[in-house]
This record gives C-alpha cells, structure tokens and sequence, in this order.
C-alpha cells in the first residue's frame, strides 16, 4: 500500500491531469485537495480529449473512487455541468464514483464578480487570475463567513449566509468597485437547486481516506496549480489563494502526514506561465515561439496564450525541497525536438550575487537575470518512444543533466499528450 501525492513544480499546467490518470490505474482512489475550476486538467485517451476543472483526473477509470476534499473550492454549477458532460460522453457519475467533501467552501456569485472587478481596479498591475472567483472565496473561507457544502444542502442556512453575506458585498461591488449589486432572493434560490442535485454526492472525506487506508488500498492525491503558484511559497502577490504543495494534502484532504509515502512532482521539460508574474527564464524569441506553437500552450481553462522559457533548476530545486519530492515526471520533452543547443538556468545573478533559490522579494526577483547551461539539441520525433534507451542520447544526457541538478529521480517521461505516449522508468507506488 502506497499514498502518492502529485504536484506541479512550476506555474501549473505542467501535464498533471494526464499523470494522474495514468497512475490512476495503479490507485483506488484519487482526491483533489486544494484549489477549484482555476485548475484545468487535460487527458487524451485513444485521441479523446477531456478537460477537468473540478472533477479529479482519475475519474475515467471504472470502479475507482474520486473525491473532492475540504480544501478544494467549489462551483456547483462547474460541478454540475462536467457531471453532465461526462454522462452524455457514457460515465454515469454519481455516489459511486464521486464523493463532494461536506466541509468544501462554495464559489459564491458575489466571489466572481469580486474577483473581476478587483482585477479591474488593479490595471496594469492586475494578478491576471482566472475570474472563477477563487480568492474572494479563500478569502470568506478564512474570514469565517464562507458558504460551505453543508451550508449549501440547508436551506436555512444558505439563506441567511447569502442575505448576510450580500449585505457587504454589495456594498463593497456598488461602492468600491462600481459594480452592480446581487439580488439575495435569487442567488439563494438558484445555490438551494444546485445544492439539491449535489446532496447525493455530499460525504465526509477524510472518514473515507482512513478506511481507505485501513484496507490496504492505494491513494493518490491531484495537486492543482503549482508549486510557484502557492500562496506561501510562490512568486507573491502573482500567486493563487490556495496551498498546492504536498503538504496542502493533508490539510485539504484530512489526513495525517504520515500516512503521504511518496511526492512525485510534475515539470514541463521546459517552462510556462499564465497570466502576471516574474518568470526568469522566459524566451521572448523564436526558441519560445517555437515552444508556445509546439507545445500549443494556451491555457485549458481560460484560452489565454501561455508565456514559455527555459528550464529553470532554481524553481525546481525550491520545489524538490517544499514538497519533499521523491520523484520527477517530465512531460512534454518531444516539444523540444528542433531547438539546439537546449538552456537550463542553473542559478539567478543579481547584482553580482549568485543565486541558488527564489528570492521571496519581489523586487529582488525583477532584477534577477538566468545564469544558462547550454545543452545540444536533437532533432528526431520523440512521440513514438517507449522506451528510456531509444531517446536520442542528447534527450538522455538532457534528462540526466536535471537529476543531476536537482538530486531526484525521473520516473516518467511524457513524450505526447496521449496515455500511451509515455515511457515509465519507475511505478511511484513501488518504486
Ligand atoms: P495540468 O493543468 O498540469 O493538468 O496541465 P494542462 O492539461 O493544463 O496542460 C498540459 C497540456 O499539455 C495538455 O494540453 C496536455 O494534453 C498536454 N500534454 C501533456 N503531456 C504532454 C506531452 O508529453 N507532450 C505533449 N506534446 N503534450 C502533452
Ligand atoms: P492547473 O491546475 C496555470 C494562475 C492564474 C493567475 C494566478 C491566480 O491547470 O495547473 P486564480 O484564478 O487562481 O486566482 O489566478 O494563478 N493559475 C494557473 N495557472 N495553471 C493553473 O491550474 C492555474 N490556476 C491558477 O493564471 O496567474
Ligand atoms: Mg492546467
């Protein structure tokens, strides 16, 4: 029996709904712990592509068991239409098959207009956030005032949350924000009817993962965002509201620490980013062209293009040691077929100082500069690989170049978008 955590260890999308249903089969339950319909995990199965916001990437597995933990912030709506969406593609989602934790915080109205019209006032200066609403309901969640999963299938609850909760929202929408208001009648009508359809899915999470675990069974648990995007540990205030690092598992699942084996950590060969931020090694030349068209980087859930660069050990380094990785999964190598010589940044310089980890100011960061270690190219199609010796052998040293850098192990490399596009070196669950 093994516990497997699966986190990003950039700025997200780093390909990890498509390693989460790989290893699915290896699991018997896969649970989202943090993070809400920001997220956006895609998989293509025999040329089928799905897209998840909410769900976990497991789902299409039959007889498995997935479910969305306390941590996570929830859409109903969201919700209801991937549920939809799946029965009209043959998966009959239900009890089954997915479990909604009771104690999960829901996505108000109000939070989406507050998350726009914030980044409205922000200007040039703007998060460029998803507008899901994700940080006005962290927000209420931890000012104590948040509408969570059993608030949303009480009706009298809900109704005095919203009409209370509306009272300042609106004034802040309509005053500070300029902004039309919400009518309390009918966000509490339309919240009760979705609440109604979800009661069936609502249950008590971490209660399932330890009779999970007292049968022996395999856990596997879908980080969404990435490790740079942590409201702890990333790139502040360019950030999302929400702990993706392993250790946001247990506090978004309800389980102990010491029940979390193993952390496999997911890394583009090369880096992207959505949305504001610093991001040292971006390319802003026809190397980053090249991996924004070949990688076709735009964004799953909002379209928006993806910014692309170099490897970056610095950023992964920090991530190997804030989440505890044992391993790496490197996706997306075959889109660094024609690009020669390949960069990895080594270190950041600024003013002089050589640098080996993210600095937390901000300013700092602006005024770092990519300190690269030039590696050669390859120009063969990697996509039909299956296995580790028939890369090219500038894949392979490219590859060992990272474990050497970071000190961890890769166990999968991801070679195409497809399930079977992919060479497994070790089974985290095993090995
Ligand atoms: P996630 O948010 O971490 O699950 O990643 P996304 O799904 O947002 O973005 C990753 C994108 O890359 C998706 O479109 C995947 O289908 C695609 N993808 C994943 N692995 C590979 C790979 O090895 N090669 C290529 N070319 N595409 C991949
Ligand atoms: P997955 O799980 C990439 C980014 C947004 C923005 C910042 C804050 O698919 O890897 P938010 O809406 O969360 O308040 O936005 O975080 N962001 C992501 N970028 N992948 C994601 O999820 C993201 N979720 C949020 O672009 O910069
Ligand atoms: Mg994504």
């Amino acid at each position: 029996m093994a516990n497997v955590v699966v986190v990003g260890t950039q700025w997200g999308d780093e390909g990890k709904g498509k390693i989460v249903d790989l290893l699915t089969e290896h699991a018997d339950i896969v649970v989202r712990y943090q993070g809400g319909n920001n997220a956006g995990h895609t998989l293509v199965v025999q040329g089928q592509k799905f897209i998840f916001h909410l769900i976990p990437s497991g789902i299409l597995h039959v007889g498995k068991k997935c479910l969305i933990g306390n941590g996570v912030v929830v859409d109903p709506e969201v919700l209801l239409m991937e549920i939809d969406r799946l029965k009209t593609q043959g998966l009959e989602v239900g009890p089954h098959n997915l479990v909604l934790s009771e104690k999960a915080h829901i996505i108000m109205p109000y939070h989406q207009r507050l998350d726009h019209a914030r980044e409205r006032a922000k200007g040039a200066g703007k998060i460029g956030t998803t507008g899901r609403g994700i940080g006005p309901c962290y927000e209420d969640k931890i000012s104590r005032c948040g509408v969570r999963v059993v608030d949303l299938i009480d009706p009298e609850t809900l109704k005095a949350k919203v009409e209370h909760n509306l009272k300042e929202k609106n004034f802040l929408l309509e005053r500070f924000l300029e902004d039309a208001p919400l009518d309390a009648a009918e966000v509490y009508d339309r919240y009760r009817q979705m609440g109604e359809h979800l009661r069936p899915l609502v249950g008590n999470v971490s209660l399932l993962l330890a009779e999970a675990i007292r049968k022996g069974q395999n856990i596997l648990f879908e980080g969404a965002q990435g490790t740079h995007l942590d409201i702890d540990h990333g790139t502040y205030p360019f950030v999302t509201s929400s702990n993706p690092v392993a250790g946001g598992a247990c506090t978004g699942a309800g389980i102990g620490p010491g029940k979390l084996n193993r952390v496999l950590g997911i890394s583009k060969a090369y880096t992207t980013r959505v949305g504001g931020g610093p991001f040292i090694t971006e390319a802003l030349d026809a190397d980053g062209e090249h991996m924004q068209v070949q990688g076709a980087e735009f964004g799953s859930t909002t379209g928006r293009k993806r910014r692309t660069g170099w490897l970056d050990a610095v950023v992964l380094n920090d991530s190997v040691r804030l989440n505890g990785l044992t391993g790496f999964a490197i996706t997306k190598l075959d889109v660094l077929t024609g690009l020669d010589p390949l960069k990895i940044c080594v270190a950041y310089d600024l003013n002089g100082d050589r640098l080996q980890n993210v600095p937390a100011s901000l300013s700092a960061l602006e005024q770092c500069q990519p300190v690269y270690e030039e590696l050669p190219g390859w120009q063969e199609d990697l996509t039909g690989k299956r296995r580790f010796e028939e890369l090219p052998e500038e894949a392979r040293r490219y590859l060992r170049r990272v474990e050497e850098l970071t000190g961890i192990p890769i166990q999968i490399v991801s070679v195409g978008p497809d399930r079977e596009e992919t060479i497994l070196l070790a089974n985290p669950f095993t090995g």
